[in-house]
Parts: C-alpha cells; structure tokens; sequence
C-alpha cells in the first residue's frame, strides 16, 4: 500500500489546508465559522496562514500528512497536540483579520470556544498529560484507502508511550475510525447556536476519549 506518513514542513501548509477544506465540506458549522470562505483562494491562503503560525508557535502540535509515495501527492493532513505536561494558555480571541466582521468574529470564538471546551478542561484536569486530535482530514478522492488509520496509528501510539489518554471532539464520519482505534462516545453534544446565528445550521460532536494504556514495545514481552 503506497502511503506513508511524514511530519509536515512549513511548504505543505498550503495543500494541508486544501485537504482540510475539501475533506469537512460545508456540512460542519465549525468549519465555516472559524475558516470563513474556506473553499475561495483567499480563504485557502489565510487558512495556509494560519496552520502556518500553528506550527510555528506551538510546540506542543505534530502537523502530520499522508502522502501517496506512487505519485508524490499529500493525500491527507492532521494535527495532533502532545502536550507532554504542558498546559497552554487558552486563547480566547481570533485575529480580526480574518472575519469580515465583528459579528462574524465573535460566532467564530463562540463556536470555537464550545467546541474545544471539553479538551481544555481535560488538559487542565491531567496536568498537560494528555493527547488531542484537533484535525483529520483526507481528500475525499482518497478516502478508504487508510490514511486515516495511519494517522491514528501515530498519535496513539505517542499516548501509548507516554501512558496518557487520548481526546477527539470527533464528526459523525471519524467516530467509526476513532472507535476502531480505541475511543469511546462520552458525550454526543449539540452546540447551541447564539441569537443571531438562529436557524443556521448547528455543530455536532460526539466528545470521545481514549483511555491511558500502559506501552508494551512490540520487542518486549507482554508480561
Ligand atoms: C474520517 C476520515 C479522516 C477517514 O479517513 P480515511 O482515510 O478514509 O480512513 P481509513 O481508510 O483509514 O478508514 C479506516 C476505517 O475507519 C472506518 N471508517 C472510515 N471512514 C468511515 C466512514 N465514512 N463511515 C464508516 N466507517 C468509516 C472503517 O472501519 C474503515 O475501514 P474500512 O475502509 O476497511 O471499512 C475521512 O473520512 C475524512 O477526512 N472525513 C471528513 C473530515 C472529518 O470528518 N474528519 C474527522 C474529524 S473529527
């Protein structure tokens, strides 16, 4: 099976974000709040941007992609977060640059805010011991061929080794990978929307969590 997985650099950030965009669609109220336009060449480029600063300001985050070794074309894109006794300070605010306004920003942290409240209470609670899938994505022309799975071969195998519990706010299409790597359903959440937003579409989550699991290298006896 020709696929392999490999750290990003700082050049894949474009087509990275590309996968991202292609992958959620418009079905995701998330997405489109957060990385507005997402599917325009401004919108892609402030996207590309964006994972850009990610990876260049927190060391905690492993930019991962799938690439198809036949052709040479990244095929998949995720981001892990290894916080490794960390716990990083929450950002409560988007750069105004990206909304068209001010309403639009603030649905934006909203959004985000409710979303990612789960995981910031669980990096909080263990202390930065704790791994987080923030994103997978795959081109949706090179879904089921296993990228996916090798993504989730990655980070968990880090949470493994580390001895430390695993957490995805997941959509309702990665829910089945996540379980077959070891995640369980803790919470289906339904994020309001406020006010304003009424009548748009509302973002779903099933919050999911992988238990700590004691590493076993596969040259070491199991017992
Ligand atoms: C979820 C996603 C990352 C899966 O990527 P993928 O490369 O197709 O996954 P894999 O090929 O490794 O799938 C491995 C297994 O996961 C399960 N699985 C993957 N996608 C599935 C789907 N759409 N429905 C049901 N099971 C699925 C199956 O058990 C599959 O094994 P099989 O193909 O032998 O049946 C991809 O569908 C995607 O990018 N979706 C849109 C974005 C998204 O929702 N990401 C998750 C955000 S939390």
């Amino acid at each position: 099976m020709p696929l392999k997985l490999d750290l990003c650099t700082e050049a894949d950030m474009p087509r990275a974000f590309e996968i991202i965009s292609l992958a959620f669609g418009h079905i995701h109220a998330y997405v489109e709040a957060v990385w507005p336009e997402h599917d325009t060449p401004s919108g892609r480029a402030a996207g590309a941007e964006r994972l850009l600063i990610a990876k260049q300001t927190q060391p905690w985050t492993h930019l991962c992609k799938v690439t198809d070794t036949d052709t040479g074309e990244m095929v998949g894109f995720a981001k892990w977060d290894v916080y490794d006794g960390v716990v990083p300070e929450v950002p409560t605010s988007m750069p105004e640059k990206y909304y068209k306004d001010d309403d639009a920003k603030k649905y934006a942290e909203y959004i985000w805010g409710e979303f990612t409240r789960r995981r910031w209470e669980s990096v909080r609670e263990s202390g930065g011991n704790l791994v987080s899938l923030d994103i997978t994505s795959v081109d949706p022309k090179h879904h089921r061929r296993g990228a996916g799975s090798l993504f989730m071969q990655y980070g968990t195998a880090i949470a493994d080794k580390l001895g430390v519990e695993a957490v995805v706010e997941a959509s309702r299409m990665g829910r089945y990978l996540y379980e077959n790597f070891g995640f369980q359903i803790l919470e289906d959440v339904l994020i309001p929307n406020p006010p304003k937003q009424q009548g748009q579409q509302e973002q779903f989550i099933h919050w999911m969590r992988r238990p700590a699991r004691s590493y076993v290298a596969s040259n070491e006896p199991a017992n």
